[in-house]
C-alpha cells in the first residue's frame, strides 16, 4: 500500500522512510512542503530517494502559507499567550491539507508525519488529517517507535543509506517564513539566558546598528501589500521584513509556553516580520476601528490564537471567527511607519483614508470643531446612575 510522508529531509523523517518501507511494508511517497527557509531541494530529493522513497514530491507552498494562513492570523491579531506569533502552528494545517490532497492524487491509504508524542504538532497534524479525510490511516513513526539519534544513523547504515549527518544541532528547530522556533538542549533550563547560537535570524540588539531604519507598511483591508511604496507579493514582503528586522535585532521572543498536552515548555522564537507586521497592523486598527470593535476584537484574537495553537484550524468555530475578523478589516487600509532600532519596532507614524482620528476634534489649537459646552449635559447624564446609587445606597448605609 502507498503512504504519503511529510518529509523535511532531516534525520528523523529520513529514518522514517526506511522504517515505513522495511518494517511496515509501505511504498513511501515523500512529500516535502516548502513554507520558507529550509533545506535545499536537490538534497532533500536525493536523500529521500536514497532512503527508499518511491517518489519525492516537492511543493512550494510559501505563498499559500502566507496568504491563507499567516495573513489571516495577522488580521485576527492572533498571538498565543501574547507572545508567540504561531509560525509553526500555522504551517501544520496547511501541511495536513497537502498530505491529504497528495494521498488522494496518489491513491494512498495512509499518511505519516515525524512528530513526537510530547508536543502540539502531532495534535495539529492528526486533527487536521482526521477532519479532512477520516478514512486515511495516520502513522507517526517517531511517536510509535522513538529511536535515539545514534541508533537512527546506525539503522540507516545497516540498510545501505550512508549519509553524513554531521553533529546534532544543540536545539530542535522548526522554521518557516513566519518565524523560527527553537527548543530543547540548554534552553530547557528556564533560568539560563539563551546562548548566542540559539538565534540565527536576528542580531543581538546590542550589536545592531545604532542608526534606526524606517519602513512604511501599507495595508489594504488588513493585508500588507506595500513596503515603502513598492507593491510586493507576500513572500517578498515578509522576506524583506525578516531581513531588515533581523539586522536590527527585532523579533526575539523568550517564552514559557503552555502546550496543549499539559507541558510547560521554554521556547525561543525569532519572528522579525511577524512582530513588525502585528505591531503595525494593531496601530492601523487603532486608527480605523471604534472603541467597541477594538474591545471585542481583542477577545476574538485570544480565541483565534487558541484555536490555531490547539490544532482546530478546520473547524466551524474558525469559520465563524474568520467571518467576524473579515468584517472588521473592511476599512483597515492605510500606512504605518515603523522605526526599527536595537531590538525595538516602534510605530512613529500612521495615516488611513478612512481614519476615525479627526484632528479637528482632537486639537487643543485653533480650528477646534468639538463643542465643549455640550460636554456639560453629557456629563450630567453619564453620572446619573452613579449619583443615584451613592444617594440611595452608599450614603444610606453610613452609620
Ligand atoms: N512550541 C511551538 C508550537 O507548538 C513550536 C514547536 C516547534 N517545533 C520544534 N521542533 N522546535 O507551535
Ligand atoms: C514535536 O513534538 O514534534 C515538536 C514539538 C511540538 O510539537 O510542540
Amino acid at each position: 500500500p502507498k503512504l504519503v510522508l511529510a518529509y523535511s529531509g532531516g534525520l528523523d523523517t529520513t529514518t522514517a522512510i526506511k522504517w515505513l518501507t522495511v518494517e511496515q511494508g509501505y511504498e513511501v511517497i515523500a512529500l516535502n512542503i516548502n513554507v520558507g527557509k529550509s533545506r535545499e531541494q536537490p538534497v532533500v530529493e536525493s536523500r529521500g530517494l536514497a532512503a527508499g522513497a518511491v517518489k519525492v514530491r516537492v511543493i512550494d507552498a510559501r505563498e499559500d502559507f502566507l496568504r491563507y494562513f499567516a495573513f489571516p492570523a495577522l488580521a485576527a491579531g492572533a498571538v498565543y499567550q501574547d507572545q508567540y506569533p504561531l509560525a509553526t502552528a500555522l504551517a501544520r494545517p496547511l501541511m495536513a491539507k497537502l498530505l491529504v490532497d497528495v494521498a488522494h492524487e496518489e491513491g494512498a491509504v495512509a499518511v505519516a508525519h515525524g512528530c513526537t508524542g510530547k508536543g502540539n504538532d502531532q495534535v495539529r497534524f492528526d486533527v487536521g488529517i482526521q477532519t479532512l479525510d477520516p478514512n486515511l490511516k495516520i502513522v507517526a513513526p517517531t511517536r510509535e517507535n522513538a529511536m535515539p539519534r545514534e541508533y537512527q544513523i546506525e539503522y540507516l547504515k545497516r540498510h545501505g543509506v550512508d549519509i553524513p549527518w554531521g553533529d546534532k544541532g544543540p536545539f530542535s528547530i522548526d522554521e518557516n517564513l513566519w518565524g523560527r522556533s527553537a527548543e530543547a538542549g540548554v534552553l530547557e533550563d528556564p533560568w539560563a539566558e539563551p546562548p548566542r547560537e540559539a538565534y540565527e535570524w536576528t542580531r543581538d540588539p546590542e550589536e545592531a546598528p545604532a542608526t534606526p531604519a524606517y519602513v512604511e507598511i501599507e495595508f489594504e483591508s488588513g493585508v500588507p501589500v506595500r513596503l515603502d511604496g513598492q507593491e510586493l507579493g507576500p513572500v517578498e514582503l515578509v522576506e524583506r521584513l525578516n531581513d531588515l528586522g533581523g539586522l536590527h535585532g527585532v523579533g526575539r521572543i523568550d517564552h514559557i509556553e503552555d502546550r496543549l498536552v499539559g507541558i510547560k515548555s521554554r521556547e525561543i522564537y525569532e519572528a522579525p516580520a511577524a512582530v513588525i507586521l502585528h505591531t503595525a497592523h494593531a496601530a492601523l486598527e487603532a486608527m480605523t476601528l471604534s472603541k467597541q470593535q477594538l474591545r471585542l476584537k481583542k477577545y476574538i484574537a485570544t480565541e483565534y490564537a487558541e484555536l490555531i495553537y490547539n490544532g482546530l484550524w478546520f473547524s466551524a468555530h474558525h469559520q465563524d471567527l474568520a467571518a467576524y475578523v473579515a468584517s472588521t478589516q473592511r476599512h483597515v487600509t492605510g500606512t504605518i511607519r515603523v522605526k526599527l532600532q536595537r531590538g525595538r519596532a516602534v510605530v512613529v507614524g500612521r495615516k488611513a483614508p478612512r481614519s476615525l482620528y479627526d484632528r479637528g476634534l482632537a486639537t487643543y489649537d485653533r480650528g477646534d470643531t468639538y463643542d465643549q459646552s455640550a460636554a456639560v449635559g453629557f456629563i450630567t447624564i453619564w453620572g446619573l446612575q452613579t449619583r443615584t446609587q451613592v444617594r440611595t445606597q452608599l450614603l444610606a448605609d453610613l452609620p
